[in-house]
């Protein structure tokens, strides 16, 4: 290792990848008390992809097709990698890891493999975690998949939750840039509060129900959720890492390229639109095809971005997201 030059860090390729089987508003209808105009008005949702579990289709499966697709946008193979890093919280098995599973479906071993559960923070921890490690010379290539298929933690018959999630895997290779040492992270924030967790929550027992918890109608193992509690947090939070990001690099609203989202709600993201003033081509929504695919959904509209050719070299972007936990992240790169 030579240590001694200074290096950058590259997202050298990108790849995303949805499960077959949609879930409009309108099946939707036929399942719970909505309506489809409603769900479009509260969320821009409408439709999401849910895994068809009936034909077999795992969350591993998304997970290794939407890396497969970034090592293949990179050039490189699965050997190329020295680590993985899966971030979600519906990993089939709480051990082993998914990532270790990964590393073999795509011939990664020996590389490091864990999985990280930040929830819908999940892949902009692990960029900022992924830029770290390669900073610290002791990675050269890094693999992250972001993905969460919490169609299988929702109670289909509670209207609550059932409207706003889908299914999705997005994945990034990032590797050591010897020749650029401007690119990679320029700035990064990874925070939690875990004060307020029970407005957003999955109890695998009656026990995990905190005192005074209101009455749910969601069934136990499935993923509960105080709407309003949590539309409040996020849209403060949003406002704030945008803010705190521009305020500590000195940039400016008209230096980003692009501001990479977490699609948590149409309404969320306009909230924070118009309070710091970020034009419509520079957050790119795709939460009305998608839902809210938690840690999926910043990695699949990286990639989205990357397929349109919205995002080059030398650009500057700002990807945020907030989650269950609470958390909040950010993470400003010279692309
Ligand atoms: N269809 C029709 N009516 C509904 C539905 C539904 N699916 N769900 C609730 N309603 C009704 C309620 O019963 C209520 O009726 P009432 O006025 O007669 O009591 C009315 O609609 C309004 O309910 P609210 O809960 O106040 O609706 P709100 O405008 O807050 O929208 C929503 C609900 C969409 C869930 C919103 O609170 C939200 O988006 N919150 C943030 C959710 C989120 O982003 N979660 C994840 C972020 S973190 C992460 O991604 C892990």
């Amino acid at each position: 290792m030579s240590g001694q030059a200074p290096f950058g860090v590259r997202i050298a390729g990108t790849g995303s990848a949805v499960p077959s089987k949609v879930l409009a508003n309108t099946d939707l209808e036929q399942m719970i008390d909505t309506s489809s105009e409603w769900i479009v008005k509260r969320t821009g949702i409408h439709q999401r992809h849910i895994l068809d579990q009936e034909k077999g289709e795992t969350t591993l499966d998304i997970e290794r097709r939407a890396i497969t697709a970034a090592l293949d946008a990179a050039g490189m193979t699965g050997s190329d990698l020295d680590l993985l890093i899966v971030a979600s919280l519906t990993s089939e098995m709480r051990c082993p890891s998914n990532a270790c599973r990964l590393i073999e479906a795509i011939g990664a071993q020996p590389a490091g493999a864990f999985d990280l559960n930040a929830a819908c923070c999940g892949f902009v921890y692990s960029l900022n975690i992924a830029d770290s490690l390669i900073r610290s010379g002791r990675h050269r290539a890094i693999g992250i998949v972001g993905c969460d298929t919490l169609s299988r933690y929702i109670d289909y018959t509670e209207r609550t939750v059932s409207i706003l999630f889908g299914d999705a895997a997005g994945a990034a290779v990032v590797v050591r840039d010897d020749e650029h040492p401007e690119r990679g992270c320029i700035y990064q924030k990874i925070e939690a509060d875990g004060r307020g967790w029970e407005s957003l929550y999955m109890p695998r027992r009656e026990e995990d129900v905190p005192p005074g918890a209101p009455e749910s109608d969601v069934r136990m193992g499935y993923l509960r959720m105080n709407g309003r509690e949590v539309y409040k947090f996020a849209v403060s939070k949003f406002q704030y890492v945008i803010e705190d990001a521009l305020e500590q690099t000195g940039l400016k609203v008209d230096d980003i390229a692009q501001f990479v989202c977490h699609q948590s709600n149409i309404r969320i993201i306009e909230s924070a639109k118009e309070k710091i003033g970020l034009p419509d081509d520079k957050v790119y929504i795709n939460i009305d095809k998608y839902g809210n695919s938690s840690a999926g959904s910043v990695a699949l509209c990286l990639d989205e971005l990357m397929q349109q050719g919205r995002i080059n070299p030398g650009d500057k972007v700002v990807f945020v997201a907030f989650g269950a936990g609470m958390t909040w992240s950010s993470s400003v790169w010279q692309v």
